[in-house]
């Protein structure tokens, strides 16, 4: 059923209101490193730990990056809006000006000073509407050495950082 265009703005702006951490998927096609912005994240599976994000089907980076399987989730950390911004635009050099180092477990990128890592091996892929949904198992996982790292933070459309005690 077609989505009138103040149904889909009033959906945006509800969703909006559901702040998110955001993360950069990277990995490797044919050797030149490849990303974008994700926000659509979740823990999956405990035992066996598991994954789950969902990426438009205009993504241009995501089928280069679905092709071998092996990605990282690189947690953006609260310094990090400019990577987020960079690895939001399509069809741009995106680690041009990137510092990374490889996963050890698949040499995917792990973007320096990120809050955390995982990288990753896509399991499955379901059909999600205008996005697909895919699943993947976790290979490895770091956290930031800098224990004073927060997370970036996504809410109404801007980027905010966690600037309160816990409740
Ligand atoms: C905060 C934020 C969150 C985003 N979340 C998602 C997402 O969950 N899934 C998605 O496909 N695109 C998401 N995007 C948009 C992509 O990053 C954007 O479309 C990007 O240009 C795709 O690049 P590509 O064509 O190189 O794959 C998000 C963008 C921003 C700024």
């Amino acid at each position: 059923m077609p989505v009138r265009t103040e149904q889909s703005a009033d959906y945006r702006t509800v969703m909006g209101n559901f702040p998110t951490g955001v993360v950069v998927v990277s990995g490797l096609a044919d050797g030149t490193p490849v990303g974008l912005t994700v926000q659509s994240f979740m823990s999956l599976s405990l035992d066996p730990p598991m994954i789950l994000l969902s990426v438009d089907r205009k993504s241009t980076s995501w089928p280069l990056i679905a092709a071998t399987g092996k990605f990282a989730v690189n947690v953006m950390a609260a310094d990090q809006q400019a990577v987020a911004l960079t690895f939001a635009k399509s069809g741009t050099d995106k680690f041009a000006e990137m510092r990374w180092a490889p996963g050890t477990e698949t040499g995917v990128p792990l973007i320096e000073g990120s809050h955390t890592w995982i990288e990753a091996q896509v399991a499955d892929t379901f059909d999600g509407g205008d996005h697909v949904i895919i699943t993947a198992d976790v290979l490895s996982m770091q956290l930031a050495q800098d224990e004073r790292s927060e997370p970036l933070v996504f809410f109404r459309s801007s980027f905010r950082q966690l600037g309160t005690p816990d409740l």
